[in-house]
């Protein structure tokens, strides 16, 4: 297993498992596949420099992403959300998504960031299970949202301090 914190010119990796994540579990995501697929490579290049996108490869195939958006503003740059969560269903239990998880997590720190947040739909007990096994809080509720297929889903927000 490798793990990388991808840089700009690790696009390809990006483009091709955040297209399988859209494309296996559209209902994980509030993006959409056709929406990713459509943006120019130059777009992903600037998506990798705005954000941190921890990339998990078996050999040179990316298997697993996550991805770290800090806030912008002054008073909230303290604080990150948790985005792109993704392992391969036959790559699922082996430890691979808590190894992303801790190098992201580390790599939040050097950033200065005191919380990460998170929300994850509420019809996804076993994402929800493995955040809250990684030390993340249940902190509120959206009702209605994401509407997939039509139909409104509550998603749950979650946090968890990196600082005591
Ligand atoms: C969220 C995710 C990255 C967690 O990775 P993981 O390797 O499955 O994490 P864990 O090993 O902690 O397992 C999570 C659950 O899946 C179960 N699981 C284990 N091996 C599995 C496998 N081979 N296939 C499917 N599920 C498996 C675990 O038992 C656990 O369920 P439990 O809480 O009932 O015990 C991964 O499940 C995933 O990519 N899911 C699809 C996308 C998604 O939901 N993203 C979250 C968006 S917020």
């Amino acid at each position: 297993m490798t793990l990388k914190l991808l840089a700009p010119e690790d696009y390809e990796a990006f483009k091709r498992i955040r297209l399988e994540a859209l494309r296996m579990t559209p209902e994980a995501f509030p993006s959409s596949e056709k929406d990713w697929a459509a943006l120019p490579d130059e777009e992903w290049r600037r998506r990798l420099t705005n954000n941190a996108v921890v990339v998990s490869f078996r050999g040179e195939e990316p298997v697993g992403i996550m991805g770290l958006m800090p806030q912008q503003a002054a008073k909230m740059a303290h604080r990150a959300t948790i985005v792109m969560v993704y392992l391969r269903a036959n790559e699922r239990g082996g430890g691979r998504a808590v190894a992303m998880l801790d190098l992201l997590l580390e790599h939040a720190r050097t950033l200065g960031v005191r919380q990460v947040e998170l929300a994850v739909s509420a019809e996804n007990p076993a994402a929800k299970r493995f955040y809250l096994r990684e030390g993340f809080q249940e902190i509120g509720r959206i009702p209605g949202g994401l509407i997939h297929e039509g139909r409104e889903i509550d998603e749950i927000m979650m946090a968890r301090r990196l600082v005591a």
